[in-house]
């Protein structure tokens, strides 16, 4: 068994990781779907995911709380802060201290930038951050990459279209560092007022192709292996008006496929609003939903190899 580079981490930002540990990663992930059931529901016997959600989710906690069960562990937290403490005024740090206190792991979700990484310094065990504000969202870049290596059994080589609000999208960022390991070509489509933030890309725009679009042009759709939409983020928005004004401008449709590579994989990291129509759903094109299945298989081999040395 080679050497888990996972054990006893926190997850905070994608950038902590490398080519490697993804490699090792989507390994584990590949293996624990190929355990019997028996097996697989030992490896977190007794352990427990604590989580807060200070921000809305589906996917994220509920796949994350499916892994856990499916390796024997049990999960435990806030779904709703308002039926918490911190109604009474409890701070942030007494919280998350008190959350790990009763778990071996702990996932926050939180609109703060900056916020998981501060709540290192207070937990008394290992962190994974569910999404924090606009700044990243590690453990939904390490599927997405999972997912597209699954489907294209490659990374390198490929062209990458991501598109919607890459201002405000916290999955973009941890998909942008991620890739930017591999060799690829990135394609960013947005209006001008939801560019991706220059200066958090900065530091990786020498190491990868980056190239900006306000248009999903028919050139373009022709290049791209994969689309990667992305949900205009309402709630971060200054202004509604202006929110209005960008809602529905890159609908993914029949029109657009028929544009596209025969082979384009669609992918989202939910949930959608209408940038992607649901007539396509049951095309061969559409890994959203697969995409969504994979997160709690990759989530549990992420946590498995977070709380055991030898994770299975
Ligand atoms: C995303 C998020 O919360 O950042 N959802 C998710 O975890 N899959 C995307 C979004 O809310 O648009």
């Amino acid at each position: 068994m080679i050497k888990n580079r996972f054990f006893n981490r926190n997850i905070v930002s994608i950038r902590d990781f490398d080519i490697d540990d993804f490699t090792y990663l989507f390994d584990i992930t590949d293996k624990i779907q190929t355990l019997k059931s028996r097996e697989r529901g030992e490896i977190a016997k007794g352990l427990i995911l604590g989580y807060i959600f200070y921000e809305y989710s589906t996917r994220t906690r509920l796949s994350f709380e499916s892994a856990m069960s499916s390796i024997g562990g049990r999960s435990l937290g806030i779904s709703d802060v308002d039926s918490s403490s911190i109604m009474k005024g409890e701070s942030y740090a007494d919280t998350i201290k008190t959350i790990s206190l009763y778990s071996d792991v702990i996932l926050i979700r939180h609109p703060s930038d900056g916020s998981s990484r501060y709540a290192c310094e207070i937990s008394e065990k290992p962190v994974i951050n569910g999404g924090s504000g606009s700044e990243e969202h590690p453990t939904q870049a390490m599927l997405d990459i999972y997912t597209i290596f699954k489907e294209k059994k490659r990374i390198d080589g490929l062209s990458i279209g991501i598109i919607g609000d890459l201002k405000y999208g916290r999955t973009v960022y941890s998909l942008i560092y991620a890739l930017s390991n591999y060799k690829v070509e990135i394609h960013l489509v947005s209006p001008s007022i939801l560019k991706v933030r220059s200066e958090s890309i900065y530091d990786i725009s020498n190491k990868v192709k980056m190239y900006h679009h306000i248009e999903l042009s028919d050139d373009l759709l022709e290049k791209l292996d994969v689309i990667y939409v992305t949900r205009i983020q309402r709630e971060r928005f200054p202004d509604l008006q202006e929110y209005k004004k960008i809602q529905g401008l890159y609908t993914i449709d029949e029109n657009i496929l028929k544009k596209s590579k025969p082979d384009v994989s669609i992918l989202h990291p939910l949930p959608r609003v209408d940038e992607i129509s649901p007539s396509i759903d049951n095309t061969v094109n559409a890994l959203y939903f697969k995409q969504a299945a994979y997160g709690k298989e990759l989530r549990a081999a992420l946590l498995s190899a977070l709380l055991h040395e030898e994770p299975f």
